[in-house]
């Protein structure tokens, strides 16, 4: 049986449920992360992914939601730990934190309200197809400009915009949005940040983007700077040079390293995933599994 963390205890998913006068349910005022863990068959151990920094990340937008929330990041890996242990989880799975005012009333506003927080567990699988690629398409909708809805927070209102993305591609026949900002900029995916190679220099869109500043992003950096030698660089994107690029890849913890091989009907490269986004894909699912000695620093066993 799966647990969930909700009003400051362990309890049965089934019983952590909420009111529909719900503040935060009307006005979208809830912040939340997303957190991978990847089962190691061999070591019988399960590693949560970045556990600290998906919590910090938390903290911080909720502080900016004037959230106060009475728990450090160090104490939420604990309890997300016992409640995968409590679980008796031996598979992959994604983690749910989210952020709420509580209170049954209704003004949309962030003050003299009381934050709550829930923890729960997801079967996610894989998010897009990781093996073969995606096809995708720039939306008609813009990114929510940082100036309006922050996009460098996880708030639960801002993903309209990533609902009605992903929805157009869909309805269009693709996979994933690739949205612009509002001055026309390359700024991510619905729930992913981008990167492309061209020339074997890696591009993305600068955090001044209107982006969120993905988790995996700055792990992929790391990962195409120190292990492969690719150089990589933070810059405004225009939307032409997605059609010019030898590889495009998207990066989340749910769409982990996502090959783009066509964008916009135009394939990208030879319309395969390209040599580089492949490598960084190994590395990657290595190192979240615990199979990479140097990158166990990215993760927090749960067992044992
Ligand atoms: C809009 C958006 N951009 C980027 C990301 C990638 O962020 P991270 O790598 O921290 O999961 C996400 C998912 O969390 C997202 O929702």
């Amino acid at each position: 049986m799966d647990y969930a963390f909700f009003e400051g205890r362990i309890v049965p998913v089934e019983e952590a449920k909420i009111s529909i006068m719900t503040n935060s349910f009307h006005y979208g005022t809830a912040v939340f992360e997303g957190i991978r863990a990847y089962w190691n068959e061999e070591e019988r151990q399960l590693y949560l992914l970045f556990a600290r920094e998906h919590y910090e990340r938390l903290l911080r937008n909720a502080k900016a939601l004037f959230m106060n929330l009475p728990y450090s990041a160090d104490e939420l890996v604990e309890v997300t730990k016992e409640l995968l242990r409590r679980s008796g989880i031996q598979e992959d799975v994604y983690v749910r934190p989210i952020a709420y005012f509580k209170d049954l009333k209704l003004t949309p506003k962030l003050i003299d309200y009381t934050p709550e927080l829930a923890i729960y567990l997801y079967r996610f699988g894989r998010y897009l197809n990781t093996s073969d690629g995606i096809r995708a398409k720039v939306s008609s909708w813009r990114r929510n400009d940082d100036n309006a809805i922050p996009s460098h927070w996880k708030v639960a209102g801002a993903y309209v915009n990533s609902a009605l993305a992903k929805t157009e591609a869909l309805l269009s026949g693709y996979q994933e949005a690739i949205l612009l900002n509002a001055h026309g900029f390359v700024a991510e995916g619905s729930g992913e940040n981008i990167f492309l190679i061209k020339d074997g220099v890696a591009v993305t869109p600068s955090p001044d983007q209107h982006i969120l500043e993905g988790i995996t992003r700055k792990a992929v950096i790391e990962l195409l700077e120190k292990e492969l030698g690719v150089k990589v660089v933070q810059r405004p994107v225009a939307r032409s040079e997605l059609y010019r690029a030898d590889e495009v890849f998207l990066t989340g913890t749910a769409a982990e390293i996502t090959p783009v091989v066509e964008i916009d009907d135009r394939k990208v490269g030879d319309g395969k995933a390209g040599p580089v986004t492949r490598k960084l894909q190994e590395l990657y699912f290595n190192a979240v599994r615990g199979k990479l000695e140097r990158y166990r620093r990215w993760l927090t066993p749960v067992y044992g």
